[in-house]
């Protein structure tokens, strides 16, 4: 089931951490939050998330906040009707605000674009014409394979606005993996584009879709749910075209009235489906309603961004394929209607102040990034964001991973200028919106803690046996009470929702981290505790890894580990034994360890590509089978390795450190 977080390097770096920032009087004075909003929640939950939720724009008012009678599968403000892209759009223009800019667009070649909330409603309803006209209606449906363009919203957005179920699926994937998630959603249309722009060249996408969803040597039949492949025309490469399924973009959605009445939904109607990484094989498609997930990304990102929709300018740097970009860029900002920055590239292209350049010539006032980001940045060092006025910068996000203090003083010295809030926020795809991070304005934060649970959300640290650890000690963070924007379920699969997430302790939902409670009962996290890796903040299953190695002919078996990173946070380590029968078994370690690299990149996609791979004789077991993923890290990370009296051969573990020390690996 769990393995313990203990060894986590964080662990011993929060032993040591005592420093203490309390806020800013002025920027208390003006902030969103106040204390008073964890005594409206404590004095009545429910009646405090009836309030954050009727701040949306209901077509029909709900009466009922939660109906937790089919536990573990809540339901909230259920008999309330409402549009997902009218909250994020339509209201604006509505109200008066159709001239504020949404969105300024960045190329990562350096063309630009201004989108404002009035050009927003035109784009989402040609694009709901255009779906449509296409035969997309109420459910289905529809993948989303793009780059971090205005079309990756706007396609979102049109499939929220006729009441179509999106499926963003990020483009560093691989066809295989595109293929996984549009099989198992029955997806009837897959929207693209010619490639993106990253690192200076382009990188294909439109061939990877015709790979996933046209029968191959690997797959007999091609992908039956699939109608047509709808593309936009960004890089300008050439494509191959299949008549009569494939359609630009610009023929379907630029004919199109402007005009669209959204589809009004039942608040429980899905919005979207997003696959991410469990402990098996196979990529869990979460899902997420309307009401409640809307409630929780606006709501949040209200009150710990401290978002001031007429003046502040907003950066989120995740890509909107993932739950980041889903959260923080979609739907919580535009729902609050906030003026964005969207960039496309990479932090280094085409210099590594790109970034900065960026926060300088927008004026942005709220960054919210990753923890690898910042270490990235710090090792290019400080002199390059130097070289940039950063001054409009007033509050700072940290998400994805454990921040290590250290990462956390640069961030707030070099980029905040000592002046700005950092809110450091912890979340899961499944929790749809944060649940823990200090609130800017009203908690004294902590280098590298996550500290306090938001107002309305009910977590505990607990131990084996599910009772809540005292100040000081650490165990596993669990949710004891449902909220507005937990998941739904895994699509098509309740068995699985309910034995991933509530079969470990009674009642409550597990996240899969190790947490600790410090002495004043804020919490640290100390990394995942299950077979699921963090690798520069995109989550990585073990045993997905290890399916993609031992699907490689030359490989007889396979163990995947993360390993601690000083820049990724984890990295992907993998122990392989080759085939004595095959065509691999003459292969050097190095040809190896290229080959099976590549055949990761080919399987899952590049972030899955392991940093190291070994090549070993044996992979260490129990007696009962399992293989020994603490004993790996231990030797992984060089450091001395733990008790093996359960190992069913304790030799193996020298044969395979001796393997280390001979440079057989890679
Ligand atoms: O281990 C935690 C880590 O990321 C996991 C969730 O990954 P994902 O669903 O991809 O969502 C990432 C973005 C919300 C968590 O189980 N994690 C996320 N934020 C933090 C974190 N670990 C420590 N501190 C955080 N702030």
């Amino acid at each position: 089931m769990v393995n313990d977080a203990h060894g986590s390097p964080a662990l011993s770096a929060i032993h040591t951490e005592t420093r203490s920032f309390p806020p800013n009087v002025r920027f208390a004075a003006h902030a969103n939050a106040t204390n008073f909003e964890y005594k409206k929640a404590e004095a009545d939950r429910l009646e405090y998330w009836a309030e954050a939720a009727k701040r949306l724009s209901w077509r029909e008012p709900f009466t009922e906040i939660l109906d937790w009678s089919k536990a573990p599968v809540s339901r909230w403000f259920h008999d309330g009707t409402l549009n997902a892209c009218d909250n994020a759009v339509d209201r604006h223009v509505r109200e008066g605000r159709g001239d504020r800019v949404a969105f300024h667009f960045v190329g990562e070649p350096g063309d630009t674009q201004t989108l404002t909330y009035a050009d927003m409603l035109r784009e989402v309803s040609k694009a709901a014409n255009g779906l449509i006209s296409l035969g997309v209606g109420k459910g289905d449906r529809v993948a989303i394979y793009l780059p971090q363009i205005p079309e990756a919203v706007i396609a979102m957005l049109a499939c929220a606005r006729i009441g179509a179920v999106h499926s963003v699926v990020f483009g560093g994937f691989s066809a295989e993996s595109l293929r996984q998630r549009i099989d198992d959603a029955e997806a009837k249309l897959v929207i693209t584009a010619d490639g993106g722009n990253r690192r200076g060249t382009h990188l294909p996408l439109k061939p990877l879709v015709d790979e996933a969803v046209s029968a191959t040597e690997h797959h007999p039949t091609p992908a039956a749910s699939v109608e047509n492949v709808l593309v936009v025309r960004r890089t300008g490469q050439d494509t191959e075209w299949h008549e009569g399924r494939d359609l630009w973009w610009h023929d379907v959605v630029d004919p199109q009235s402007d005009v669209h009445e959204p589809e009004w939904v039942e608040a429980e109607h899905p919005l979207f489906i997003l696959y991410t990484s469990g402990t098996t094989g196979k990529p869990k498609g979460l899902w997420h309603s309307t009401g409640g997930y809307l409630t929780g990304a606006a709501h949040t990102h209200r009150l710990v961004f401290d978002i001031k929709p007429e003046t502040d300018v907003y950066w989120c740097s995740a890509d909107v394929g993932w739950i980041t970009g889903h959260t923080y860029i979609v739907y919580g900002p535009m729902i609050n209607g906030t003026t964005q920055v969207l960039y496309e590239g990479t932090p280094d292209t085409p210099h590594q102040g790109r970034w900065w350049e960026i926060i300088q010539e927008y004026g942005v006032t709220v960054f919210y990034t990753a923890p690898t980001a910042i270490r990235t940045f710090m090792k290019w060092g400080e002199s390059i964001p130097d070289q940039y006025d950063l001054t409009s910068l007033r509050l700072l996000g940290s998400v994805g991973e454990p921040i290590n203090p250290a990462a956390w003083m640069w961030y707030r010295r070099v980029i905040g200028g000592d002046k700005c809030p950092i809110v450091d926020t912890w979340w899961q795809t499944e929790t749809g919106s944060i649940l823990l991070s200090p609130l800017p304005g009203v908690t004294a934060t902590k280098p590298g803690s996550a500290q306090t649970p938001m107002p309305g959300i009910v977590m505990d640290v607990v131990d084996d046996a599910g009772r809540s650890v005292s100040n000081g000690e650490g165990g596993y963070l669990v949710i004891k009470e449902p909220w507005p924007s937990m998941l739904r379920g895994i699509w098509g699969d309740h068995h699985r929702y309910v034995s991933t997430y509530w079969n470990h302790f009674d009642g409550m939902y597990f996240a899969g981290d190790g947490a600790k409670k410090d002495i004043d009962g804020d919490i640290w996290l100390l990394g995942r505790v299950d077979d699921v890796m963090n690798v520069s903040g995109h989550r990585l299953s073990t045993a997905e890894i290890e399916h993609a190695l031992v699907s490689h002919e030359w490989v007889a078996e396979a163990a995947v580990v993360g390993a601690s990173d000083e820049t990724t946070g984890q990295a992907v380590v993998a122990f392989v034994v080759v085939r004595t029968d095959g065509s691999g078994a003459d292969a050097s370690g190095e040809e190896v360890a290229d080959a099976l690299r590549k055949h990761v990149r080919k399987e899952i996609g590049s972030i899955a590509k392991p940093r190291t791979i070994l090549v070993v004789n044996e992979v260490p077991k129990t007696r009962s089978g399992k293989i020994m993923r603490r004993l790996l890290r231990d030797v992984a990370e060089h450091r001395d390795v733990g008790d093996v009296t359960t190992l069913a051969d304790s030799s193996v573990m020298d044969a395979i450190r001796d393997g280390l020390e001979s440079g057989k690996g890679d």
